[in-house]
């Protein structure tokens, strides 16, 4: 009896110590460690889109990554940064929640001299990135999202005379925007329009409604609010700043059966289904495939010491915003079908 006691009790031992080696045990030693958030998992693209890629991708560079979910709470990432750094991590690849604090994250990162790379949202206070050798930033010039959407929607107005309603020469427009202060979302806004200004079409905002998390279920309610208002019989166009929300506003669209020239920002695969039914008039590809992968590649880089973009295809712009930026690309009902390839 003593002795199977104290068989049990060396096979337990065993038992707690693996367990115990397993806990730090999923960090290989020597292992690069990416600690990873996404501001919000309920967003499309983001989710849909970037977090697959970074997932893939920092695998198939030999690192480990954990993305963590912000849910849209910057006090909610900070506390996620301070347990990366108590963990350690190699690097941080941080989607921002409010583009405003990027300076109390990039000032954490710098106390514990770990390197950091900014992706999706590109930080808004002055001085941020100039404030730490060792953060980058990956994403986008987002001003070209909002000029290629324009032009697009420019020339399809153009050929097609009938979309101007009321034969006034000017575009009725209802804006369904992203984050206010989202770099992104306040330059789709403005040059989208500033396309068709700048042309000498003069355009006419009827209403314009913002959401922080760029849903659909914001794009489908401010629709079919819209559509049921006085100005409702006078849209002549729908301006989504992303593919998220245009899907609300296209299921709205649907509902009231009506039809109206709408356009996104993305080509997620359901804005080119929808671009082949011909629901959706046009999108911009937003290549978040590439925006992980070159976050990964700066991650990885700045971990082992190297220079951030050596041995890779980026290059960072030297203009002091030390940001690979991904070319956006115009999807249209000419050349959707190459991006379903993808
Ligand atoms: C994307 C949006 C997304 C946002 C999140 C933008 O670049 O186009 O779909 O919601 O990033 O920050
Ligand atoms: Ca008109």
């Amino acid at each position: 009896m003593k002795k199977s006691l104290s068989v049990l009790m060396a096979v337990l031992m065993v038992a707690v110590i693996s367990v115990a080696f397993m806990g730090c045990g999923a960090k290989k030693s020597g292992q690069l460690t990416i600690g990873a958030n996404i501001y919000n998992f309920a967003d499309n693209f983001m989710n849909g889109v970037m977090k697959p890629e970074l997932e893939r991708y920092a695998s198939e560079k030999g690192a480990k990554i954990e993305i963590v979910d912000s849910e849209g709470q910057q006090a909610k990432l900070n506390d996620q940064i301070d347990v990366f750094i108590t963990k350690k991590v190699s690097v941080l690849a941080i989607n921002l929640v409010d583009p405003a604090s990027a300076k109390t994250i990039i000032g954490k990162a710098k106390k514990a001299n770990i390197p950091l790379v900014l992706f999706n949202k590109e930080a808004t206070e002055a001085g941020a990135m100039a404030s730490y050798d060792k953060v980058w930033y990956v994403g986008t010039n987002s001003a070209e999202s909002g000029i290629i959407q324009g032009e697009m929607m420019l020339a399809d107005w153009k050929a097609n005379p009938s979309w101007d309603k009321n034969n006034d020469g000017m575009v009725q427009y209802v804006m369904l925007k992203g984050e206010p202060g989202h770099p992104d979302a306040e330059a789709r806004t403005k040059y989208s329009v500033q396309v068709f200004m700048d042309a000498g079409i003069k355009v006419q905002q009827l209403a314009l409604e913002a959401d922080p998390n760029w849903s659909t279920q914001h794009g489908n309610d401010k629709m079919a609010t819209w559509l049921t208002s006085s100005f409702g019989k006078n849209i002549e166009l729908v301006i989504c700043n992303n593919d998220g929300m245009a899907f609300g506003a296209i299921n709205a669209l649907k509902a009231a059966g009506v039809k109206i020239p709408i356009y996104g920002v993305d080509a997620l695969d359901q804005a080119l289904s929808d671009i082949g039914e011909g629901t959706l008039n046009g999108t911009v590809l937003n290549d978040g495939v590439n925006q992980a992968r070159a976050t990964v590649d700066l991650a990885v880089n700045a971990a082992t010491g190297k220079s951030a973009t050596d041995g890779t295809n980026w290059s960072l712009q030297t203009d002091g915003s030390k940001a690979v930026r991904v070319p956006y690309v115009p999807v249209t009902p000419d050349n959707y079908k190459e991006f379903q390839k993808r």
